[in-house]
C-alpha cells in the first residue's frame, strides 16, 4: 500500500495518480511511504520502501510543488522493472495544453531540453507531441476566444458494448421521444450572445443515429435553425447496426460533412464477444457513405481489448489504412468503473511492448498524421489516445475542443459548456448525466 503524509488532498491525490499512471502493474502491491513537508521555499520528502530509503530537500525556485515532488519521484522510481516513461511527469488528460506554451515560446531544441529538464518528457515523446503541435498549426491560427462551437450528445446505443463505461442506455422509443422533445427545448431557450456562426457543430454519443430518423432530423433542424451551418458538421454513425440508407441522406442533406463509422476492431472474434455488432457489413456502409458523399469519414480502433494480440491489433490497423478514410482515431483500452470488464475484473495480461511505437511507425509511413491527442486513466497500455488524420484533414472540433482554444456550447445528458469569461478563464457548466432526471425535469 501507498501511504502519504500531507495535508493537502489534492497532492495527494497527484502523487497516487503518478504511481497509478507510472507503475501500472505493480500499483497495488506498492509499500511506499511518504511524508512530504512543503514550506515557502522548501519541500521535505522522505520515501520508505522495500527497496528504498530516501530523504531529500527540494528547492522551490518559482514551480508548483506538485511538479518538483513528482521529477524527484520520477527520478527516484524510473528505473523499476515496467515503469511507464511516457510523457514524463505528466499525467493530466490534455498533456499539449502545457506543453504547446513551450513550443510556442521556444525554439524546438530548446524546448526539449525544457521539456525533460521539468517535466522529464523523453525525446521520442516530445518528437511525436511535436508533430501533433505542428499539424494543429492551421486550426490553432485560425482560431478564436471569440469563436464558438456546439455540441450534442445523444445517449442512446443499440447495445452497450463491455468495454463502455460512458452514460449510455439501450434505446428505447419512449425516452429516446422523450429525450429528443427537451433537447429540442434546450437548444431552441438557448441564449446565445455570440452573434456569428458556430465554427463547428458535433453531434456525438453514445450513438446518435440510433435516437432514429425523425428525432435526429427534428435535432439537427432545430440545431441549424438556431445556429445555421459551418465548415465542419459531425456526427457520429459508429454503430453499423443504427444505420440506414434514409439517415445517411438525410444527414447529407442538412449539410453533415462528417461522420465516424467505427469497427472498434477488424479482429471478428474478439468483436462477437463484446456484445457489438459484427464488422462483416462495414465495407458495404463506407461504400455507401462514399456514394452518398461523405467528405470525411473517421473510423474509431480500440486497441488492448480482451483476445487482442500485438499482431491483430496492428492488423486492424492496416485494415483501417486499406479502407482510406480521412480520419482514423486509435484508442488504448481503459477499465473504468461502470464498464462490464470493470466490473469482471478483467485483467490483460498480453505482452504489447512496442505497439504504441510500432502503430505510430505504421500510420505515419502510411501518411495519415497525429492531429490531436489525449489520455485516459486506467489505460491498459500507455495512457494515450491520438486521432490521425490525411493532409488538410484534421477535425476542427477536435483541436479546439481537446486544447480548450475555443467557446463550446453543449446541449444533452452530461454534455459540458465552457464560455470564456471576462477574466480570460473558461467558465465550465456540465450537465446532468441522470437520463431520469433530464427526461423528467418538466
Ligand atoms: C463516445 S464513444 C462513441 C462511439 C460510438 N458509439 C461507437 O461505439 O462506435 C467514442 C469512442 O471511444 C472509444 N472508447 C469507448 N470506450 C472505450 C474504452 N473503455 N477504452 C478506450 N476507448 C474507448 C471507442 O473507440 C469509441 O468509438
Ligand atoms: S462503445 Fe459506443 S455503442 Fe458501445 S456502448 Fe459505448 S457509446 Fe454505445
Amino acid at each position: 500500500m501507498i501511504t502519504i503524509e500531507n495535508e493537502s488532498e489534492g497532492l495527494k491525490k497527484s502523487i497516487f495518480e503518478f504511481f497509478r499512471m507510472k507503475l501500472p502493474k505493480d500499483y497495488k502491491k506498492l509499500d511506499i511511504d511518504l511524508k512530504i513537508k512543503v514550506e515557502e521555499k522548501v519541500i521535505y520528502i522522505e520515501v520508505l520502501g522495500n527497496r528504498i530509503k530516501e530523504s531529500e530537500e527540494l528547492i522551490i525556485k518559482g514551480e508548483s510543488p506538485h511538479f518538483i515532488i513528482k521529477r524527484f519521484l520520477f527520478d527516484l522510481f524510473s528505473n523499476y522493472k515496467d515503469f511507464d516513461s511516457s510523457f514524463g511527469t505528466l499525467t493530466g488528460v490534455r498533456p499539449l495544453k502545457l506543453i504547446s506554451k513551450v513550443f510556442e515560446s521556444n525554439s524546438y531544441e530548446n524546448s526539449k531540453k525544457i521539456l525533460f529538464d521539468k517535466y522529464r518528457i523523453n525525446r521520442e515523446d516530445i518528437d511525436f507531441l511535436y508533430r501533433v503541435y505542428k499539424n494543429q498549426e492551421k486550426v490553432r491560427n485560425n482560431s478564436s476566444t471569440k469563436n464558438y462551437n456546439v455540441y450534442v450528445h445523444i445517449p442512446f446505443c443499440p447495445s452497450r458494448c463491455l468495454y463502455c463505461s460512458f452514460d449510455t442506455t439501450v434505446e428505447n422509443k419512449e425516452k429516446m421521444n422523450l429525450y429528443t422533445k427537451n433537447l429540442i427545448e434546450d437548444i431552441k431557450n438557448y441564449k446565445l450572445d455570440f452573434l456569428s456562426e458556430p465554427n463547428s457543430l458535433y453531434i456525438g454519443g453514445g450513438t446518435p443515429t440510433s435516437i432514429g430518423l425523425n428525432n435526429l432530423e427534428k435535432i439537427i433542424d432545430v440545431i441549424l435553425k438556431k445556429f445555421k451551418n459551418t465548415k465542419e458538421f459531425t456526427v457520429e454513425c459508429g454503430r453499423i447496426d443504427s444505420l440506414n440508407v434514409e439517415i445517411l441522406e438525410m444527414l447529407k442533406n442538412n449539410g453533415v460533412n462528417r461522420i465516424s463509422l467505427n469497427p472498434q476492431t477488424f479482429n471478428e472474434n474478439v468483436i462477437n464477444k463484446l456484445n457489438r455488432t459484427s464488422n462483416e457489413n462495414i465495407k458495404y456502409w463506407f461504400d455507401k457513405a462514399r456514394e452518398i458523399g461523405f467528405d470525411v469519414i473517421n473510423m474509431d480502433l480500440i486497441m488492448g481489448l480482451p483476445g487482442e494480440s500485438k499482431e491483430s491489433i496492428l492488423n486492424s490497423i492496416k485494415k483501417a489504412i486499406e479502407f482510406s478514410p480521412e480520419n482514423i482515431t486509435i484508442h488504448t483500452l481503459a477499465l473504468k468503473n461502470g464498464s462490464k470488464l470493470f466490473e469482471n475484473n478483467y485483467i490483460n495480461k498480453e505482452d504489447y511492448s512496442d505497439l504504441l511505437r510500432e502503430s505510430k511507425t505504421l500510420m505515419l509511413n502510411s501518411s495519415y498524421e497525429p492531429y490531436y491527442i489525449y489520455r485516459q486513466k486506467k489505460s491498459v497500455i500507455s495512457s494515450e489516445n491520438v486521432g490521425y488524420a490525411k493532409k488538410g484533414y484534421s477535425s476542427i472540433y477536435n483541436i479546439v475542443m481537446m486544447e480548450e482554444l475555443e467557446n463550446i456550447i453543449g446541449f444533452g445528458l452530461g454534455a459540458s459548456t465552457k464560455i470564456l469569461d471576462s477574466r480570460g478563464k473558461f467558465n465550465r457548466k456540465l450537465n446532468s448525466k441522470n437520463l431520469e432526471e433530464y427526461l423528467t425535469r418538466r
